[in-house]
């Protein structure tokens, strides 16, 4: 039923749609239920602690017999930099006045996978790994291969793609400049910092597919049957949907930015460093416009989310989203709120339907 069945037998599914592991908005009954429904569901880990994925995986493994995606961050870490964290320090001071709350030197660190959480996915054995940001040290991808998990990771350019297929991937997603949260921009990144690989879906899909024989996996602005039609007739094998699941009952989506992806129009997502010193796409709000969207003075990933997190929690309070990163794709107002598995259903049904009616005659 499928024009591509090599997502399908690789990782073992029904369907070859993969809901986006979006760590802190995918929950494990959102991966249980996509999974449950034939897609492959996955869980972000990439802010999680081995113990705290440990247990995750552990409960996901108790809500579905299906093959899993276990998600993380191969970032480099955190340089310090006293200078242009002052710098950014005061850039924000006003924004502590105007909220008159004391500054607080609040330290956000996220530690890349490393030893420890390549222990858990050893024990786990889930069947799909996907990273971030790139791929681990070659040890820790050998591990992590030996454990039997198919391996995935993101590419924003042709460059990237090739560069992960020669270190042995077995699929490659290309992300393209509509998807929601983070780019995983990594060659390109190091290159080009925050105005790094700004090639839409629909550019980079088929020029991927020309140069990998890996299968590739469609992201980003895709969010309904047309949209996963369409990556087939770009020559993908399936498609990544993330902000599309942002509304499904069963995902951790905060109110606040519940109600900006309900009211979503078209033109309201930008691509931004402020929040947390990485290129990402969230809605427009007071930082981003104030600060510039792509600011050089931001410091290191994760290091602007330390300073961010008192205002954003004192907004907050007040009703607004002035300092919130409220992750979100281009296609933001495609997204339905339905449960998680019944999304699935509909997405699979409405894609068979267009590849039918596209078939000429
Ligand atoms: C709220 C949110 C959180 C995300 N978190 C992650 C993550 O933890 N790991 C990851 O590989 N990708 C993450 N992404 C990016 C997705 O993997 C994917 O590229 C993107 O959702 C596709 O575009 P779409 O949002 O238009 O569907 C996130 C996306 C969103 C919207």
């Amino acid at each position: 039923m499928w024009p591509d069945r090599r997502l399908v037998e690789l990782f073992g599914i029904e369907h070859p749609i993969l809901l986006a592991p979006m760590a802190g908005f995918g929950t494990v009954e959102l991966a249980a239920a996509v999974a449950n429904a034939g897609g492959l569901g996955s869980i972000g880990c990439g802010t999680m602690n081995p113990q705290v994925a440990a247990e995750a995986i552990a409960r996901l493994r108790r809500l579905t017999g299906k093959s899993i995606n276990v998600n993380f961050f191969c970032h480099d870490p955190a340089k310090a930099d006293a200078d242009r964290e002052r710098a950014w320090h005061d850039r924000l001071v006003g924004y502590y006045r105007e909220l008159g709350i004391a500054h607080e030197q609040r330290h956000v660190d996220l530690a890349p996978f490393g030893d420890a959480m390549c222990e858990v996915v050893e024990d786990a054995k889930p069947e799909v790994v996907s990273f971030h940001f790139g791929l681990p040290h070659p040890a820790l991808l050998a591990r992590v291969k030996r454990a039997g998990s198919k391996v995935v990771s993101s590419a924003t350019t042709v460059e990237e793609a090739s560069w992960l297929e020669a270190r042995g991937v077995d699929a490659v997603i290309a992300q393209g400049y509509e998807a929601g949260g983070h780019r995983g921009t990594f060659l390109d990144w190091s290159r080009n910092g925050a105005t790094a690989s700004q090639i839409g879906t629909l550019a980079l899909v088929p020029q991927i597919a020309d140069v990998v024989r890996v299968p590739v996996i469609a992201a980003g602005g895709i969010a309904d049957g047309r949209g996963v039609a369409a990556a087939f007739a770009l020559g993908a094998a399936g498609a990544q949907i993330g902000t599309g699941f942002l509304l499904c009952p069963e995902a951790a989506t905060p109110a606040l930015h519940r109600d900006a992806v309900r009211h979503a129009r078209e033109h309201e997502t930008v691509v931004t460093n402020v929040f947390t010193g990485r290129p990402a796409r969230a809605f427009v709000n007071r930082l981003a416009r104030e600060i510039g969207l792509l600011a050089d003075a931001a410091p290191d990933f994760p290091l602007p989310m330390g300073e961010l997190a008192p205002l954003r929690a004192a907004a907050e309070q007040e009703g607004r989203h002035d300092f919130t990163p409220l992750w979100s794709g281009q296609a933001a107002a495609l997204s339905r709120e339905m449960p998680a598995g019944r999304l699935m259903q509909v997405t699979v049904k409405e894609t068979l339907e267009r590849l039918r009616r596209l078939r000429c005659k």
